[in-house]
């Protein structure tokens, strides 16, 4: 059998609450192949963040194991980046110097890293806007420059946690539509946390299911529909159904 791009196995992780100890993932075991786009979906509160951040290597789990290409990792790597909020980027750097900003940090020259972040800008179509700050841009337009900041270091998984969930419906379906333009132009190995179960079943090609804490995978969910989809799709509407019946009895137990 193949091996997996990014395989996790039995991640445990508590918390200390109160005075005992609060388990968050129960055991998630989770494979992802190479150029997988897996929505992660669960009640709030079940650990998808901590889930992320532990793949990321910027949390470690109590137990179980993260192995990329088949090898164990236990901190953080240049092929596992996050894409933080648009809430992080830098208000006192301009569009491109954000989106080289890691560029610059790995000691990639001037020029170079002018050619990279030109291709990135141009794909988000942020080229116009390229000596604009951040303040100068909408909601939208500074959640896709997050998003070419994390493509320019070319990780082979990208890890994306609610990325959408702050932006007004309208620019959220274009995004919807850019990031299949995007994974399907990249090929990136996509790990992406949402509440949204539209959102999922119009980028997954799975989506993985979490159950209540502690938190497991409950179903891994396979989507096979033509792109681009859009959230009206109506072929999705089955599968929005065939996913929320899982999580429903989740988020009832977690209240
Ligand atoms: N640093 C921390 N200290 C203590 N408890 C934490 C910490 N981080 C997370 N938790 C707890 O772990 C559980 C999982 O949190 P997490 O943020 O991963 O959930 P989530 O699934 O991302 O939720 P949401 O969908 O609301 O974003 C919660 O009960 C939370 O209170
Ligand atoms: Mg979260």
């Amino acid at each position: 059998m193949k091996m997996a791009k990014l395989e996790t196995k039995g991640i445990v992780k508590h918390f200390a609450h109160e005075s005992h100890k609060l388990m968050a993932l129960g055991g998630v075991d989770l494979k992802v192949e190479d150029g997988d786009f897996v929505c992660l979906v669960g009640p709030s509160g079940c650990g998808k963040s901590t889930f992320l951040r532990i793949v990321a290597g910027l949390e470690t789990p109590d137990e179980g194991e993260i192995l990329f290409d088949g090898k164990p990792v236990t901190t953080t790597g240049p092929e596992r980046i996050m894409v933080f909020q648009e809430g992080a980027l830098f208000p006192w750097l301009r569009v491109q110097d954000n989106v080289e900003f890691g560029l610059k940090m790995a000691g990639i020259p001037k020029e170079e890293r002018a050619q990279i972040s030109k291709r990135y800008l141009d794909m988000m179509q942020l080229t116009k806007f390229a000596n604009s700050f951040t303040y100068q841009l909408s909601t939208g337009m500074r959640q896709r420059v997050a998003i070419a900041r994390a493509l320019v270091m070319d990780p082979d998984v990208l890890l994306m946690d609610e990325p959408f969930a702050a932006l007004d419906a309208q620019t959220r379906d274009l995004l919807l539509v850019e990031m299949q333009l995007i994974w399907e132009k990249t090929k990136k190995t996509i790990l992406f946390v949402t509440h949204n179960v539209a959102e999922a079943a119009v980028l997954g090609t799975k989506v993985a299911i979490f159950s209540n804490r502690p938190s497991k995978i409950k179903k891994l969910v396979p989507v096979d529909f033509k792109r681009p989809r859009t959230p009206e799709d109506e072929n999705l509407l089955g599968l929005q159904q065939e996913i929320l019946s899982e999580l429903r009895p989740e988020v009832k137990k977690s209240k």
